[in-house]
């Protein structure tokens, strides 16, 4: 599969997170579809988001099944509460798919206190949960939606990209890296605990430092043989 030529469907793209990436991989010339629970809602984002790209690209709105239907990379990007339910609901057109899952396990109110799930890591469990067909790869936790919709804004946050299978893992580098981004192969489905939880020290960092937007970057390696952007 040709990453740059892929349909991407972002399932909770009316959200933050969802269409800060959509609007970025719009804009880098993919084709964008963005998935909800209702698809007038998503049509809706979608025109704005396609409004602000003001000529730059387009983006689509569809259910998320529809959605996840067209795309050959599905990206979840909804609540942890809503992460299983959506997937399963869409579990039937994702064989042989990459599923990129964003999902952080937070768990309101106290959201800067880690707290990941039972057998620690909440993408493993769905890999677990969908089988081996279905290429579950875990990324853009500590990514913030805070500047995702400003081009103007370099995205000062690496991203950790977890996933047992390697060329799918390798997709979505390429994927981090059309989006502007440092991205990193950080191992097996498993190592996805240490994003999730990443997030809720980041999100205690916001608080403490009176900042939107803290990041993380990875050091010790050259940043040329991570996914950087060219
Ligand atoms: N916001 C960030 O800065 C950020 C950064 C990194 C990771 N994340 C993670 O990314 C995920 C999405 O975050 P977000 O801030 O974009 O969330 P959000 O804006 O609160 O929700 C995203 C979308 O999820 C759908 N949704 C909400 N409740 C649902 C439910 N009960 N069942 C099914 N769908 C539901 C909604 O879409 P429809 O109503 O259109 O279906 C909503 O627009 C979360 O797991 C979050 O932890 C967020």
């Amino acid at each position: 599969m040709n990453t740059n030529t892929a349909t991407i469907a972002v399932l909770g793209g009316t959200g933050k997170e969802g269409a800060g990436l959509a609007f970025r991989w719009a804009y880098a010339g993919h084709r964008v579809v963005l998935g909800s629970r209702d698809a007038a809602k998503a049509a809706a984002a979608a025109a704005e988001l396609t409004t602000l790209l003001a000529g730059r690209g387009t983006v689509e709105g569809m259910d998320n099944l529809a959605a996840a239907s067209a795309a050959a990379i599905v990206v979840l990007a909804v609540p942890f509460a809503a992460q299983r339910p959506t997937a399963l609901e869409v579990k039937s057109v994702l064989e042989g798919k990459i599923l990129v899952d964003v999902t952080v396990p937070l768990a309101p109110p106290k959201v800067d206190k880690v707290q990941l799930p039972e057998g620690g890591s909440a993408v493993e469990r769905l890999q677990k949960e969908l089988g081996p067909g279905v290429r579950v790869v875990s990324a853009f936790q500590n990514v913030s939606a805070v500047h995702l919709k400003d081009l103007g804004h370099t995205i000062d946050c690496d991203v950790l990209v977890c996933g047992d299978d390697v060329d799918a893992r390798e997709q979505v580098v390429l994927l981090a890296q059309s989006a502007g981004m440092v991205a990193w192969h950080a191992g097996s489905i498993a190592n996805s605990a240490a994003a999730e939880a990443l997030t809720s020290v980041l999100i205690a960092i916001n608080k403490r430092y009176k900042v939107p937007s803290a990041g993380i970057r990875i050091t010790g390696v050259p940043r040329y043989d991570a996914g950087a952007p060219s």
